[in-house]
């Protein structure tokens, strides 16, 4: 099958910033499937997202060796035709159920805003009921007449679910779509996100600083840090066999179930920049001279594609445990 989303040495600069956002970044997402990009605040996740739908700032310099949606160079697309895209193709939705809605117009209005901009409005009305009512929302007819202050923050990004895939896009990007929910809505909102994906063919990029989070529903994972790749592969092999220091303190971090939550990653401290070495170094208990001089390429080990020297030691005697 060949990639719905195909991604090449991604690299994002915001203008003034002494280094790159993104920096190199690769991936590929299949039709149907779910990629979770999981890293703490600041990594790049949501600069990899508004790089794919374009919605950056032109000032903002985007490079890639390949940025391929449907087989379409999206980097190289006019501005109507890449609205056209984000109309129907590629929906988003982000963080802030607040802030993504107008409080001063209907919830209504502001949905069928969407549907008239893919051109869809009022064809997909009973649609767009349907769909209401399949993520939670009781007596759709009526609520759409409500202000966003009479919804909950986890009906409203139902909401946002339910005006993102009406228009049947093959890509649904969601950054950090349930982090400001508290957990149970969260699970909620995640399983309706993965049911929907499956009835509809839906490729799927969940954003996340949470693993725990992510890997129900995530076939693949990719971990940022300081906007590269340090570690990407299947979820299941990412939990069994993390060979990336910083992969295994984000595992350690994951809350559990049986404990209290653990404090992000709490043997690391903030690191500063290494020029020429590895992004991790200054923050790596494992780190020797080699890895502050010369930044390790991915390598394919047991499943995973890791970037580091001693991914072998790591993965044999892990630094943090999970
Ligand atoms: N508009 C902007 N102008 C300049 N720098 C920015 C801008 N937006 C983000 N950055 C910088 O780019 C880097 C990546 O930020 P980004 O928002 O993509 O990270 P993130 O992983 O989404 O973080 P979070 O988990 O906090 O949402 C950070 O160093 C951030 O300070
Ligand atoms: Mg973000």
């Amino acid at each position: 099958m060949s990639p719905i989303l195909s991604v090449r040495g991604l690299t994002v600069c915001y203008p003034n910033a002494d280094q790159p956002a993104v920096d190199g970044v690769g991936f590929d997402l299949e039709p149907g499937a779910t990629i979770a990009v999981v890293g703490e605040s600041g990594s790049g996740k949501s600069t990899v997202a508004l790089a794919l739908s374009r919605l950056l700032n032109p000032a903002v310099s985007i490079r890639a060796d390949a940025l391929t949606f449907e087989g379409r160079d999206l980097l190289g697309l006019r501005r109507e035709a890449l609205r056209r895209l984000r109309a129907r193709r590629i929906a988003m939705i982000f963080q802030s159920p607040f802030g993504s809605w107008n409080p001063s117009r209907t919830i209504g209005a502001q949905l069928v805003d969407g549907l008239r901009a893919a051109g869809l409005w009022p064809d997909r009305r009973e649609r767009l009921l349907e769909l209401l009512k399949r993520v939670g929302i009781d007596d759709p007819e009526r609520r759409l007449g409500d202000y966003p202050h009479r919804f909950s923050g986890g009906m409203l990004q139902r909401a946002m679910i339910a005006g993102a895939l009406v228009t049947e896009p093959s890509l649904l990007v969601a950054d950090e779509p349930t982090s400001a929910l508290d957990a149970t809505v969260q699970a909620e909102i995640l399983e309706i996100l993965d049911e929907l994906r499956k009835e509809q063919n839906l490729a799927l990029m969940l954003i996340s600083h949470d693993l725990g989070v992510v890997a129900r529903v995530a076939q693949h994972t990719l971990v940022l840090y300081r906007g590269q790749v340090v570690e990407s592969g299947p979820t299941a092999a990412l939990y069994r066999h993390a060979g990336h220091p910083y992969t295994q303190g984000l595992l350690a971090a994951v809350p559990r179930l049986e404990g209290p939550r653990k404090t992000p990653l709490p043997a690391m401290p903030q690191g500063t920049a290494t020029r020429g070495g590895c992004v991790f170094a200054s923050r790596c208990p494992r780190a020797e001279d080699l890895c502050r001089t010369s930044a390790p390429s991915p390598r394919h080990l047991n499943g995973t594609d890791v970037a580091c020297h001693f991914a072998e030691d790591v993965r044999r005697e892990p630094i943090w445990r999970w």
